[in-house]
């Protein structure tokens, strides 16, 4: 990979982060707010927080007669007008959280993920780092036809120890795993080689 001082950008690049969690302490909905000052030059993060305000997703409600749901409609936009998207997961039950996947849910029919340059992570307090909620999520954006390279995937496991409950990423390796997955997502967004 290059290093950050390499890549060269013509615009400025939108990326949406968005937390798969509900809770209000959530680590990671505070990781998604924290990588918002780790963006390379010319990226900015804009974190999407309206999960709970998403139906639940019924096919019959995604068809052209049907009435328009403001917050469906609001969600497929967010994701349309990004360059690039991150994802941040939790884990509950070996899985991406119902609400989450609700939300991906919503994507499917929309192709709005579609060749879109995507970031993967999951944040576990446990040591496994997520990796059932992360293997799911990718399968889920495999069917979308989501672009994850592969430097941006990252598994992240004792995050209670990583980041403090304000928000500050208080492990060095940390912070720089989450710069390079950044790193590496911009430069998909804009076409270099990863
Ligand atoms: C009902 C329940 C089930 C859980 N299942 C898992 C699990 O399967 N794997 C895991 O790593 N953590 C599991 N957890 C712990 C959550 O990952 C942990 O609460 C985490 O902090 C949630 O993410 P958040 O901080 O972003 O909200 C579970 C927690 C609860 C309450």
């Amino acid at each position: 990979m290059s290093d950050d001082s390499s890549i060269q950008l013509s615009r400025p690049l939108n990326i949406l982060a968005v937390s798969g969690s509900l809770r209000k302490a959530s680590s990671n909905s505070l990781l998604v707010q924290a990588i918002q000052h780790l963006a390379p030059a010319g990226v900015a993060i804009e974190v999407w927080d309206d999960l709970d305000a998403l139906p639940h997703f019924n096919p019959d409600l995604d068809v052209e007669d049907a009435p328009r749901i403001e917050a469906v409609q609001s969600w497929r936009e967010k994701v349309k007008s990004a360059d690039g998207v991150v994802l941040c997961t939790p884990e509950y039950a070996a899985g991406v959280p119902g609400s989450f996947k609700n939300a991906l849910d919503w994507l499917v029919g929309s192709g709005d993920l579609a060749d879109r340059p995507v970031a993967a992570i999951s944040a576990s307090p446990y040591p496994t780092a997520g990796e059932h909620a992360h293997t799911s999520l990718m399968l889920t954006l495999g069917m979308l036809g989501a672009r994850v390279p592969e430097g941006a995937q990252l598994k992240i496991g004792l995050i209670n120890r990583k980041i403090s409950p304000q928000g500050e990423i208080i492990d060095p390796e940390l912070k720089e795993a989450l710069k390079k997955v950044l790193f590496v997502l911009a430069e998909s967004v804009i076409g270099q080689p990863v």
